[in-house]
This record gives structure tokens, sequence and C-alpha cells, in this order.
């Protein structure tokens, strides 16, 4: 083992990232921030290619701000796609125009034109992402949104002595908008990236990256602060650093009751904030990130690795990985998602709720259409009960504000058409879907139910899925099918989880809930962007209330037409 790290007694280029102090002191500022879409060429796994950035950033900038802030982002479309911008986990309460999914709220910025996202950070402190929305053009055009809690706030866990940005993400040697383009022509899953990346860099476990490794220095006695973003296209992940407990404090910019482990499980989309204590001997250790996959589907082990570094000891020494659990370790990941609870402190409550005026149950499934021109014939596609979901040609939002008809139909049904042995055995025959572009109407206000139930259409998977516009509570998960005479009876509804992002468990289901206070147009979609693009996704139309500031707000006058 040791050969391979034989490098690391020459000059190691070491890209140090620190934030021990941040310069916000004003309450409720204005914050602006101007992002310039651009390609640049990027060097990777002894490959250099042209890849889509915001102002030539990869990752991209982070956006600083303090709960209570306005956040004006300018951002200016020079690439030669089309762009938009989400802001992941952020409420944008009646403001879906920030929301930026294209089709869903948005229509895409072309290219020379700008589109300035303008919102207010609300209710909300932690750690949250932004990514493209478009296709898969947030495989590189993503970065960390850090908000401070109000000045004079203390976190509610000991204050860290620093802090760090950790993205995990993954790299293609080639063009991913070629990749989900030839993966669509073929009707076949695209090529699998060539590597995992923390901070954009593989680490030395991958060719020629010596130099694309990221390194953190920590000095012995101090705390730091990691907060760590899943912004993998396709990959549930493990973390762990070598030798190193973690304590989770937070999740998705929620704070949650503090335990520690040796390593975490992070879906796509999902935030999650951990404390790292310098308590060991000086050295260098490995932090590293690897798949979790406990489904029969291609299992891809690429660890991509960075290292923690105790100030004054020399780049010569060879650090070891951590030892993180088994790809396919089913239980390891059970476990870990029943450890994790909303703090539901007076000040940070869990405002669970009790009494659900609307139950919604949707089976999650992969199928096979026809397509005669891919190669066998058959596309493989997915769907929500049973739904494959069509993008439209507008904004849903705009044809919802403006009463355009013909977009969509609100009839996206409830439950599944067909009720059949969800998790039984796998399903390999009648995998066709209907497609259309339907809608779930909900009442402003009121309280929903939904419940994600995985199938063995085809095979069973795990699926991180993503509502916008809303967190919710993690009432409840299991294992095989959800049984409304019994499962409801051991909901937690003291202290669940509260996230934007569930990951449904393989051949398992998930129950959420949350408060439809919101209104708007907002996407539910499976952030494996793999599955997004076969049509695992849906939205909600949320209705305006009838008092004052309970409608959606009037579109900004530079909204992107169509
Ligand atoms: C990127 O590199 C390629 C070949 O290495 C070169 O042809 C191209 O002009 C470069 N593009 C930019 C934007 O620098
Ligand atoms: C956004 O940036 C573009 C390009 O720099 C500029 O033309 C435009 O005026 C800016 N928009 C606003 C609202 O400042
Ligand atoms: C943000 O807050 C300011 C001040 O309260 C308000 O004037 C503005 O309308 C809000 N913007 C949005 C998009 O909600
Ligand atoms: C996908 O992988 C295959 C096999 O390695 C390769 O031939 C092909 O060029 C790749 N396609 C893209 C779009 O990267
Ligand atoms: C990590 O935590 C476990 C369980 O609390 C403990 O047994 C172990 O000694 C800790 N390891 C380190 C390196 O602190
Ligand atoms: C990845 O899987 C391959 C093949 O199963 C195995 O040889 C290798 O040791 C694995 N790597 C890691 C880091 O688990
Ligand atoms: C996990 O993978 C290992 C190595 O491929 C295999 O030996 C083991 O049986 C698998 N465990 C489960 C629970 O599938
Ligand atoms: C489709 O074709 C590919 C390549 O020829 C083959 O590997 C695969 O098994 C086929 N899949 C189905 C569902 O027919
Ligand atoms: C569903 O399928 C599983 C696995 O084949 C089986 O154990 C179970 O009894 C079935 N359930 C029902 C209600 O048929
Ligand atoms: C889904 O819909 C298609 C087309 O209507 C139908 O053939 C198929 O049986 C349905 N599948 C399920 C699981 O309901
Ligand atoms: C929503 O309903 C709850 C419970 O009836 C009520 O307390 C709350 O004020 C309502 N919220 C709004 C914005 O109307
Ligand atoms: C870019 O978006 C516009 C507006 O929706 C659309 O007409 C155009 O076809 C898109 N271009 C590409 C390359 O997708």
């Amino acid at each position: 083992m040791a050969k391979a790290y034989n490098f690391f007694s020459c000059s190691l280029f070491i890209f140090f990232w620190f934030i021990s102090s941040i310069s916000l002191h004003a309450e409720a500022a204005v914050k602006t921030y101007k992002f310039d879409v651009q390609v640049k060429n990027v060097s990777r796994l002894c490959h250099a290619k042209p890849i889509v950035t915001v102002n030539g950033m990869f990752p991209g900038p982070t956006i600083y701000v303090r709960e209570g802030d306005r956040v004006l982002v300018n951002v200016t479309n020079n690439a030669q796609y089309n762009m938009s911008i989400h802001w992941h986990g952020l409420k944008q309460f009646r403001n879906g125009w920030a929301d930026g999914p294209a089709y869903i709220t948005q229509c895409p910025i072309k290219t020379g034109h700008s589109y300035t996202y303008d919102f207010n950070v609300t209710g909300q402190r932690g750690t949250l992402w932004w990514h493209a929305h478009i296709f898969w053009l947030r495989a590189t055009v993503h970065g960390a949104i850090v908000i401070l809690p109000k000045q004079g706030t203390l976190f509610p866990f000991p204050q860290p002595d620093m802090e760090t940005n950790i993205l995990l993400g993954e790299w293609w040697n080639n063009d991913v908008e070629e990749v989900e383009k030839q993966g669509n022509k073929m009707g076949l899953p695209p090529n699998t990236s060539d590597a995992h990346t923390i901070n954009g860099k593989p680490g030395p476990l991958f060719p020629c990256s010596e130099k694309h490794t990221f390194a953190m220095e920590v000095e012995q006695g101090k705390t730091y602060l990691l907060r760590i973003i899943n912004a993998a296209l396709n990959d549930e992940l493990f973390f762990g650093v070598d030798g190193h407990n973690m304590t989770v404090v937070e999740i998705d910019a929620v704070y949650t009751k503090p335990f520690t482990t040796p390593a975490i499980l992070i879906a796509p989309g999902q935030t999650t904030n951990v404390l790292v204590q310098a308590n060991r001997a000086p050295g260098r250790y490995f932090m590293a990130a690897r798949p979790f996959m406990d489904a029969p589907v291609i299992v891809d082990n690429k660890t991509a690795t960075a290292i923690l570094q105790y100030k004054g000891v020399p780049d010569t020494i060879i650090p070891s990985l951590p030892k993180l659990p088994a790809p396919n370790d089913t239980s390891f990941a059970l476990n870990y998602s029943t450890k994790l609870r909303s703090l539901n402190s007076p000040q940070y409550p869990a405002n669970v709720p009790l009494k659900i005026d609307r139950h919604l149950f949707y089976t999650i499934g992969l199928g096979i259409n026809p397509c005669p021109t891919c190669i066998n014939g058959t596309k493989l596609i997915a769907s929500l009960n049973n739904i494959t979901f069509v993008m439209p040609q507008i904004g849903l939002l705009q044809a919802h504000y403006f009463n355009i008809p013909g977009v969509f139909i609100t009839d996206f049904p409830d439950k599944p058409p067909t009720p059949f042995n969800y998790t039984g055995a796998p399903l390999t025959a009648n995998l066709g879907t209907s497609q259309g572009t339907r809608l779930s109407r909900i009442p402003f206000n009121s309280t929903v139910e939904l419940v994600l139930q995985d199938t063995n259409l085809l095979t069973v998977e795990s699926h991180p899925f993503h509502l916008h516009g809303y967190n919710f509570f993690i009432v409840g998960t299991g294992v095989g099918n959800f049984d409304p005479a019994k499962d409801p009876a051991k909901y937690n509804l003291v202290d669940p989880p509260e996230r934007n992002t569930v990951g449904v468990p393989t051949g398992g289901w998930a129950a959420i809930r949350f408060r439809a206070d919101n209104p708007g147009v907002w996407f539910m979609h499976c952030h494996l962007e793999l599955h997004t693009g076969w049509g695992l996704k849906m939205a909600f139309v949320v209705e305006n209330g009838k008092g004052p500031n309970q409608s959606v707000l009037p579109p900004p006058k530079d909204l992107p037409p169509c």
C-alpha cells in the first residue's frame, strides 16, 4: 500500500482552505453576488476539458449570509448552454420565481442573458447549497450556501474554532451533457462517473491527482466544523476521517441532537454539519468518500480522498484510509438514519403536523417504454404512481400564475392506480408507464402526509427525494411494504429529523409530513439526476391563501422568457 503514496515525499501541492473568521456583522443586510456562468478548461485525472463553471471556479463560490438577510444574485450566462440555478433548501416563501428549476418555476437563462435571483433567508440557518437545475450541468455548477445564525446568536453546540466546506462530487472525463445525451439516445444508463471528488479534487488514489488533492490544516486541540454537502449527481456517499469521530449537529440547515459516529451517510442533495476534534497524534489523516449502494445494480466504489493535516507535520507522512462501511452495508445505513433527531428545543422546536388533512401514497418505479430509435427499441424510464413526468415547454409557475391553459393538469393520483406487492419478487413484465405533466393540487395551509414507497419494478433501489419550497419531517421509515394499519403507530411525532431531501430505503418506504403554507408550484423529484431525467418527478400546486401575505408574489421584471 505504502508504495502507492511514494509521491508524498515529493513536493505535494496542497490547497488549504480556511475560514477562521467571517466578516459579516450587519443585521438583516442585503448581500449581492455576481455569478458569471462561463466555460473554463479544467484538468483532472490526466485529462483537460472545458467545463461550465461560475466565476471560473470549481466548485463555485460560497454564498455567505446571515439569517434574515436579503440576497441578490445576478446570474449572467456566458456559456453555450441554457442555465438556471436552484438555491437548494431555501424555502423561498411565496417566491417560487427565485427557486430555479428550469421549466418548473422559470424558463432558462439563455446564452448572453442575465437574471437576478432575489430572495430573503428567513427562519433558516446552517448549510445549504446552490446548483444548476437544468440537465446534468449541476455536475460542475454548484457551491455552498452558509447561513450564519443571527448576530449574537450562538450555535446550540460547542462553538468550533474554525470551519471548512466539504463538497462531495462526481467527475466525468467527457462532457456531462454528451454523457447524458448518449444515455438517452441508447435508452440505457449513461456512463458512470470517472471519479468522486472532495472540493472538486479526486485525491491521490486516482491517476495524475497528486496536485488535485484537497488538504485542510488543523491545530491540535481545536474543534472544526465541517459543512459537508453531497453534490454528486447519482451516488449516495459514506464519508469519514481516519482516526477521528464526527459529531453530527445539523442536517439540511436544521439542528439535530448531537451524536458521534465514525462515518456519515449523505445522499445527493443533503447536507450534514459535523464537529471534528483534532485530538489525535499530530499526523496526516485521509478523509474519504465512497458510494453506498445496496441495490443489485452496478456497484461503483471509487474512493475520493482529501487530507486532514496537523500543523507542523511534514508532507512525507503517509496517511491511511478511514474504515468506511462496506458499499452494501444496509444495516449501517438504517441504523445511522434512526440516530438523526431534530434538536426540538424551545428555541428550535419541531412543529410536526399531528392532524393530517391529506394522505398521499406514491410508488417509485423503474420501467421500460418503447423507443423505436433506441438500441433495443426500448428505453429505461421511471415513474411515480406509474406516471412518467413529461417536462413542459414553459415554466409551470408562470402557467399557474397567469392561468395559461394546456400546460399541465392537476389530476396526479393520491395513490397508485393498481395496488400490488410493491417489494415482492422483481417484476420484469408490463413495465410500461403512462406519461403526462400531471400535478397535485394542495389547499393552502393544509397538512400533508406523503408515503414514498420503493417498488421492485425492475429492481429495488434507494432514492433520495427532494421537495422544493419546504422542509418536511421524516416521521417514519421501514423496509418492505408500508402497512397503513401498523406502521403509523411507530411514527416519531416528537423529534423526527427535518430535512428537504429524504433517502427512501432500498425496497422500503419513508413517510414525510409538512404543512403546505408556501403557495406556488413546487417540484418534487428523485435527486439522482439519472432518475430525474427518466421522469421520477412531479410537482405540487399549493393554492394561495385568502389572507394577506398568503399569495404568490408577482414575478420579477427580469424573469427569463421562453
Ligand atoms: C481548452 O483547451 C482546449 C485544448 O486543450 C483548447 O482547444 C481550447 O481552446 C481551450 N478552451 C478555453 C476556453 O480555454
Ligand atoms: C446583471 O449583470 C449584467 C451583466 O453584467 C448586467 O448587464 C445587468 O445590468 C445586471 N443586472 C442587474 C439587475 O444589476
Ligand atoms: C424580502 O424582505 C423585504 C423586507 O422585509 C421585503 O421588502 C421584500 O419584499 C422581501 N422579498 C421577497 C422576495 O420576499
Ligand atoms: C461511454 O463509455 C464508453 C466505454 O468506455 C465510451 O466508448 C464512450 O465514448 C463513453 N461515452 C461518453 C459520452 O462519454
Ligand atoms: C469514537 O467513538 C467511539 C464510540 O463513542 C469510541 O469507542 C471510540 O474510541 C472513538 N474513537 C476516537 C478515535 O475517538
Ligand atoms: C472496489 O471493488 C473492487 C472490486 O470488487 C475491489 O477489488 C476493491 O478493493 C474495492 N475498493 C475499495 C476501496 O473498496
Ligand atoms: C456485500 O458485499 C460483499 C462483497 O461483495 C458480499 O460478500 C456480501 O455478501 C454483501 N452483503 C450483503 C448483505 O449483500
Ligand atoms: C439492451 O441492449 C444492451 C446492449 O445491447 C443489452 O446489454 C441489454 O441487456 C439490453 N437491455 C434490455 C432491457 O433489453
Ligand atoms: C410479497 O412478496 C414477498 C416476497 O416475495 C412475500 O414474502 C410476501 O408474502 C408477499 N406479500 C403479499 C401480501 O403477498
Ligand atoms: C402502468 O401503466 C401502463 C400503461 O397504462 C400499464 O400498462 C401498466 O400495467 C401500469 N403499471 C402499473 C404497475 O400500474
Ligand atoms: C395554518 O393553520 C394553523 C393550524 O390551524 C394555524 O395555526 C396557522 O396560523 C395557519 N397558518 C396560516 C399562515 O394561515
Ligand atoms: C434554451 O431555452 C429556450 C427557452 O426555453 C429554448 O427555446 C431553447 O430551445 C433552449 N436551447 C437549448 C439548446 O436547449
